[in-house]
């Protein structure tokens, strides 16, 4: 029998013991034996909860019990979490979280101190929510060179924008609803400013490569400035708008953005809709390879964890290897990167745009004052000098086709 301490009694730590719960025969049957959570850390008691003999209030009795092998962390952000999960690491234990924020900005440290102790570090559930996308990465993609990584990864604000397409509804409303329902914090700061996908993807881009990809390097633009108008434009030519965590290599240099862009039907993350995340890996042998499911929710994102649980037991003492070194992969600088423009501008000047930029797609969306045009690819800077020359600007937004 495997103990195991859980940190954080919140919506996912509560998901891995009712998964632990639910599910205690298969589980026990795939890690090979059972699995007891046998303390549950949290600054809250819980009198009428089954683990409510489990609860704990002081990580040191967590720390300082040999028989806990496995330390599940699901408190999020980095305080108190880094130095738990440090701790444990140091001590011998195996770690799983489900924390973006914590892998994000430690990820690298904490692979080589569980390397170092032949214990392992494992976040499965950090990005996608229940999706299998870190284990792929590490382990089954491993005859490519990935040459880009496309992805749908916060689940709030593509229900946002999904809604938004659907009902021809703004933004602060859709949000409003959003936030009754539950599908959005009270504070949706991390996801609606594009935050959270930009640890998701700065994660993922450290595993493609092996090397550190600063979250804070990576240019993030969030949904707060897309309204019911661009979604007009966006349906006058077949398309919708969703926010992507993006990275891509091109000529050995990195580029990476979370950023709203508009797709078209033919690109396949084009059906990802509601609180879905999915994720489009490319490959230099093998193509395009899409992960899809829940990106987030209790159950789901347990799922996930508790996956992790069954890797650290199926790999007790021996380091399940995961390449991600301390050596900074730098993102080129955003005014390099290449990309399409859909713009609006004041109808007064059209033929002012009709001069400066080459290929030039004209678009009407029956938007009675103004003039909504697709560019040629261009790099960032490019765009932003041109546009810079123009004094009714409305908006812009990227294009993925
Ligand atoms: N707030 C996140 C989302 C939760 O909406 O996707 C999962 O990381």
């Amino acid at each position: 029998m495997i103990k195991i301490a859980v940190l954080g009694y919140g919506t996912v730590g509560s998901g891995v013991v009712k998964v632990l719960n639910t599910n205690a025969n298969i589980i026990a049957k795939r890690a090979g034996q059972e699995v007891e959570v046998k303390y549950v850390l949290d600054l809250r008691d819980f009198p009428g909860d089954p683990v409510e003999r489990k609860v704990v209030h002081d990580f040191n009795v967590i720390l300082d019990d040999p028989e806990i092998s496995i330390v599940v962390e699901t408190m999020g952000g980095t305080k108190p979490a880094y130095e738990y999960v440090k701790k444990s690491l140091l001590s011998g234990k195996s770690v799983c979280t489900s924390n973006k924020e914590l892998v994000a900005a430690y990820g690298a440290e904490l692979v080589h101190i569980a390397k170092s102790k032949s214990a392992n570090f494992l976040f499965e559930a950090s990005v996608g929510g229940g999706i299998p996308v870190i284990r792929p990465l590490n382990q089954s993609l491993t005859a490519d060179k990935i040459e880009q990584i496309n992805g749908i990864l916060n689940g709030t604000t593509n229900y946002i924008l999904t809604k938004m397409a659907n009902d021809g509804s703004d933004f602060e409303d859709v949000l409003k609803e959003a936030q009754e329902l539950g599908y959005a914090e009270k504070d949706p700061t991390a996801d609606v400013e594009g935050y959270d996908a930009c640890r998701k993807i700065a994660i993922l881009t450290s595993l493609a490569y092996g090397q550190q990809v600063d979250y804070q390097d990576i240019y993030t633009e969030g949904i707060t400035k897309i309204t019911a108008e661009d979604f007009k434009y966006a349906r006058s030519m077949g398309a919708s708008i969703k926010i992507f965590g993006s990275s891509k290599k091109v000529g050995g240099r990195l580029y990476a953005m979370v950023a709203p862009q508009m797709i078209k039907s033919d690109n396949p993350l084009f059906a990802v809709n509601d609180v879905f995340n999915a994720i489009c890996v490319t490959g230099n042998m093998l193509g395009d390879v899409m992960f899809y499911g829940k990106g987030a929710g209790k159950e789901a994102t347990a799922s996930a964890v508790v996956s992790d649980v069954v890797d650290a037991v199926k790999h007790m003492n021996i380091n399940v290897m995961t390449i991600w070194e301390d050596e900074k992969l730098p993102v080129a600088p955003m005014d390099e990167m290449k990309n399409r423009f859909f713009v609006r501008i004041g109808a007064a000047e059209k033929e002012k745009a009709m001069k400066a930029f080459d290929e030039i797609e004209a678009v009407d969306a029956g938007i009675d004052g103004e003039f909504g045009f697709v560019t040629g690819v261009m790099t960032e800077g490019e765009f932003n000098d041109t546009m810079a020359e123009f004094e009714t600007f409305i908006t812009r937004i990227r294009v993925g086709f």
